[in-house]
């Protein structure tokens, strides 16, 4: 099973980046992101369908959640007896694969974990679920993959361009992969979603602010650019905010560290 520290964090750089944020997750043991819409699912089913209405004018699909492959059949009311009983059957079905399945005028990016032939089996996800990207861990190694706060994955694109990556944390990772598809998102948003209204604005909220989510940052005041429907590149996301910020006299420095720490 995830700890769905991956998907918390794709959902952190993206914000961070200016994105508009759907965050739809299982049950974890994380605090909710700031600035991120969140919907909280339990079964794959409950989360196909919170995926499905999420992507609805979205630019970016980004799946990173362990989605076990089966679920019981039946559901018990009751707790099971062991009384008379030396070994039970639990019948399976398949749950949907809610990446494969969710498909539109969006892009797609997935993970693979792999414990043998890493490549190979990527490619094979990529291609079978229509990815422009994906990025494969090999499990076995230590400090990489469940549970922990760093990975190191190999990214392999639909041309078949491989990138292998030293361990990193996986904001770190998450960072990354946003740089790999930000180009392909640009060229595909010009013809599929424009933002409704050219003027980004800036929206201020207070802020739980830890060390290890933003660093220390004084007064607690969080800003973030909204465009929706697109992905910025960092550096034009906060010189946007910096900008506006300005124009409105909310510029302080505060603020100005805080976009330096982003
Ligand atoms: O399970 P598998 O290795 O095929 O997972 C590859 C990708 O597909 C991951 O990005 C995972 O989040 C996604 N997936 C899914 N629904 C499933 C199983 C996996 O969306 N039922």
């Amino acid at each position: 099973t995830s700890s769905g520290k991956m998907g918390y964090a794709l959902a952190e750089a993206a914000r961070d980046r200016g994105a508009q944020v759907v965050l739809v997750t299982g049950p974890t043991n994380l605090p909710d992101p700031v600035g991120v819409e969140i919907r909280k699912i339990k079964t794959a089913i409950q989360m196909k369908a919170a995926v499905s209405d999420a992507v609805q004018g979205a630019d970016l699909l980004v799946a990173a959640a362990a989605v076990s492959d089966y679920r019981p059949r039946h559901e018990e009311a009751k707790k099971i007896k062991k009384a008379g009983r030396e070994s039970l059957t639990v019948e399976l079905e398949r749950n949907p694969d809610i990446l494969a399945e969710v498909n539109g005028s969006f892009l797609k990016v997935g993970f693979a974990a792999e414990t043998e032939d890493l490549i190979k089996n990527a490619t094979k996800k990529l291609k079978e679920k229509n990815l422009v990207l994906v990025a494969a861990n090999d499990v076995t190694q230590p400090k990489s993959g469940f549970a922990v706060d760093t990975n190191r994955v190999t990214l392999i694109n639909a041309s078949g361009k491989i990138e292998e990556l030293p361990l990193m944390t996986k904001l770190e990772v998450a960072h990354i992969i946003y740089d790999r598809i930000v180009p392909l998102l640009k060229a595909g948003t010009e013809v599929a979603h424009r933002p409704q209204s050219g003027t980004p604005s800036v929206r201020l909220m207070r802020a739980r602010v830890t060390a290890g989510d933003f660093g220390h940052v004084g007064g607690g005041i969080f800003a973030y650019l909204q465009e929706p429907s697109r992905v910025l590149d960092i550096n034009e996301t906060m010189g946007r905010v910096k900008e506006i910020l300005k124009e409105n006299g909310l510029y302080t420095q505060n603020i100005s560290s805080f976009c330096y720490q982003l």
